[in-house]
């Protein structure tokens, strides 16, 4: 089989996945659910998000599930990152230890206005307060996810103009940092996630100061086909969750994420090596299968194992 270069799969089940879960989920089963998704050898999980409560109460424990698994976070050198919406979430996680921080606006004012209660420009305010509290913390890293990259459930498509600009303001903030491209609706398709990929990754260059991350839902079905192209532009980190869970309360229409066992199956089986232990990630999928209320998807896990998991 062909060597490609090989990707990486942030799972963020733990975060995109349980708040788009209304029943309260135990601290415990977050804990658990965290550290099976380690067992996988993700090398990176998105854990939470220090939100408002009012916002997204199931994300309200995130400093107890961070603190549960962080100690394994050292010995085991994978990345535990966690969303903030603004400078006072940033602070919060700051001050838990937790220096990997997934920075969330949109693209859409109308989205930015119903997630987060801001306008686009103020939520670049936010973040500039944001990459000054970093600059004086040892190992800061910065994740900007831009939400409704290609497609809004309020305005529809995305005029690649206006996510340029806030590629443009926050590179100008002189910091290195990763842009996770979101189709939050799962609304884009595969040719616009492969141009619009590729431009950006063209013009702003794809080096140690930028990274490049694309993060998919898979409401219509198209979620590993638009990887797939997001991959083919040259785009080497996705975001995915175990079980298919996921979506933004704030986006009506939008489901689940593209499933990380779905994303595993195809990759590994082309020759691109995720690092991830597939086996493994099916039982921590089965565990978030088994949790109250969850709303999950993905195609693999409902397969024989042995039909599945390569030797
Ligand atoms: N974490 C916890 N509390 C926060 C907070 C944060 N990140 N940001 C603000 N607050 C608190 C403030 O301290 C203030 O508390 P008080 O009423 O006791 O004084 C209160 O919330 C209101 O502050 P304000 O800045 O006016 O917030 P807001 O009501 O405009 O809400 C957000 C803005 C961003 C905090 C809120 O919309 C939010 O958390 N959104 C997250 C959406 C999300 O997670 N979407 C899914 C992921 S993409
Ligand atoms: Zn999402």
């Amino acid at each position: 089989m062909s060597q490609l270069p090989a990707v990486e799969i942030v799972d963020v089940a733990p975060r995109d996945g349980f708040q788009a879960v209304k029943t309260p989920i135990p601290t415990s089963q977050k804990i658990a659910v965290t550290r099976a998704l380690m067992d996988a050898k993700f090398n990176r999980i998105e854990v939470g998000a220090f939100v408002s409560p009012k916002a997204i109460p199931q994300m309200a424990d995130t400093r107890d599930v961070h603190e549960a698994v962080a100690q394994r976070q050292n010995s085991e050198g994978l990345r535990l990152s966690t969303l903030v919406p603004n400078a006072i979430g940033a602070k919060n996680a700051l001050e838990t230890g937790i220096s990997d921080l997934v920075f969330v606006l949109s693209a859409s004012e109308s989205h930015n206005q119903s997630n987060v209660k801001r306008s686009v420009a103020e939520s670049l305010g936010e973040l500039k307060k944001i990459v000054e509290m970093g600059r004086a913390v040892s190992g800061f890293k910065l994740r900007v996810n831009i939400a409704t990259v290609f497609d809004c459930p309020y305005e529809g498509r995305i005029p690649e103009q206006d996510v340029q600009k806030i590629i443009e303001e926050s590179l100008a903030l002189g910091m290195s940092m990763e842009f996770g491209l979101c189709d939050t609706t799962g609304r884009a398709f595969p040719d616009h996630v492969r141009s619009f990929c590729g431009s950006v990754t063209d013009k702003y260059g794809a080096d140690l100061e930028i990274g490049w991350a694309f993060h998919g839902h898979d409401t219509y079905g198209l979620g590993v086909a638009n990887a797939l192209y997001a991959y083919e532009a040259g785009i080497r980190v996705f975001d995915a969750a175990a079980a298919g869970l996921g979506g933004c309360p704030f986006a009506p229409g939008a489901s689940g994420n593209t499933a990380s066992e779905d994303l595993v199956f195809t990759f590994e089986n082309m020759g691109v090596r995720t690092g991830v232990d597939l086996d493994k990630l099916l039982d921590a999928a089965a565990l978030i299968d088994a949790l109250p209320d969850v709303d999950t998807g993905g195609h693999v896990r409902s397969l024989p194992r042995k039909r599945v998991c390569m030797a």
